[in-house]
């Protein structure tokens, strides 16, 4: 495989991967090898034998964004669930679209002149600004961790739909399951968001000529689809108020169910199970318990901690789907996900 690092913008590229000012393109397939290297099979194999006192319970993330500590010290209470979603959207969707090495050399530029003045307390925020955008060019821009192409169409792969309905339970901007359609070719989506911003701009906003490779049914042979190639509907609603019946082939939720404490988590698994045909899939991923995870949602605090916040095991997330009446078909990781397949027991 090559791995063609050409310059910023380059859309006339037939390169497999290549970088453009805010994110990777890659079209390279995975092979046999690589699937083992993106979805790391791991070895539970009997669910029911395994206990909280073997797994252990989920770090929470304690340190949160400025904008949401503010908020709450005017106010006098916790923020809103809804507002803190509001909030972590639109603080999110910001680094999706940054130019990000001209935002660099400002970032270094405004070090540089502020040591040179003596400033100290602008000279720390710039210095913390720095070390986010090296960060996120890190883990999104280069390494592809957030959204992980290829890890995601090995973890999704192999499922036994034929045109299926997808509904994409808190969907933001929808990537996965616009990634499930390419694989699974005809299929329809419902994404539902609370937050009308992920429709309006995260959902609208996300680029066009995003690549997403999946079969071509015409010839056998691959295709690559792009948003507009979807049959979408994004619907503006709280998930607790939807009311479709047992109709969906998947139910998909992208870092959904570690954002509920314990008490909750039996309800967000519900919302999995009651929209589902029989035998049809649940398809949930989380964020992984590794120390990279942690030193990253420190770093990235301000932008991405408005709300309660879990990381946890594949072994703990597949516990809490156990315990609650779901099997597990297959359990694995990607880069910085855990990934389930399950299906109602
Ligand atoms: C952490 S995000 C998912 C991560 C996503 N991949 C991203 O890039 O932001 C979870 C999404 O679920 C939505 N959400 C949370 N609770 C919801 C509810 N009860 N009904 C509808 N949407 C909900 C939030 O608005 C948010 O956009």
């Amino acid at each position: 495989m090559i791995e063609v690092e050409t310059s910023l913008n380059n859309e006339s590229v037939q390169e497999e991967t290549y970088l453009t000012a805010s994110h990777r393109v890659d079209k390279r397939q995975f092979s046999e090898k690589e699937y083992n290297k993106f979805v790391k099979l791991k070895g539970v194999r009997d669910w029911s034998t395994l206990t909280w006192k073997d797994v252990g319970k989920p770090y929470e993330v304690t340190s949160f964004a400025k904008e949401k500590k503010d908020w709450e010290r005017v106010n006098g209470k916790s923020l809103p669930v809804h507002t803190s979603w509001e909030m972590f959207n639109r603080s999110f969707h910001e680094w999706f679209v940054k130019d990000v090495p001209a935002e660099t050399k400002e970032s270094r530029n405004r070090i540089v002149r502020n040591a040179l003045k003596l400033n100290i307390k602008e000279s720390a925020e710039a210095l913390g600004d720095h070390l986010r955008l090296h960060l996120w060019n890190y883990v999104h821009r280069i390494q592809d961790g957030v959204w992980d192409p290829r890890g995601k169409r090995a973890l999704f792969s192999g499922l036994d739909v034929v045109k299926p309905k997808i509904l994409f339970l808190g969907a933001a901007e929808g990537y996965e399951a616009m990634q499930l359609s390419a694989l699974y070719p005809g299929s329809e989506i419902v994404m539902v968001d609370y937050d009308s911003f992920c429709r309006d701009i995260r959902y609208r906003e996300f680029p066009e000529t995003y690549p997403f490779l999946g079969p071509n049914p015409s010839t056998g042979g691959l295709k690559t689809y792009y948003k507009g190639d979807f049959k979408t509907t994004y619907i503006v609603s709280d998930i607790r108020d939807l009311s479709f019946g047992r109709e969906f082939d998947i139910v998909l939720s992208v870092g959904l169910l570690e954002h509920f404490p314990d008490d909750y988590k039996s309800e967000v698994i519900e919302w999995h199970r009651k929209f589902l045909k029989p035998n049809g899939y649940m398809v949930l991923t989380t964020p992984r318990a590794q120390l990279k995870s942690k030193v990253y949602y420190e770093v990235m605090a301000d932008v991405m901690n408005h709300t309660y916040r879990e990381l946890m095991t594949v072994e703990q997330m597949g516990l809490y789907l156990y315990e609650n009446g779901v099997d597990i078909l297959q359990h694995g990781y990607i880069k910085v996900h855990n990934g389930i397949i399950a299906k109602v027991r």
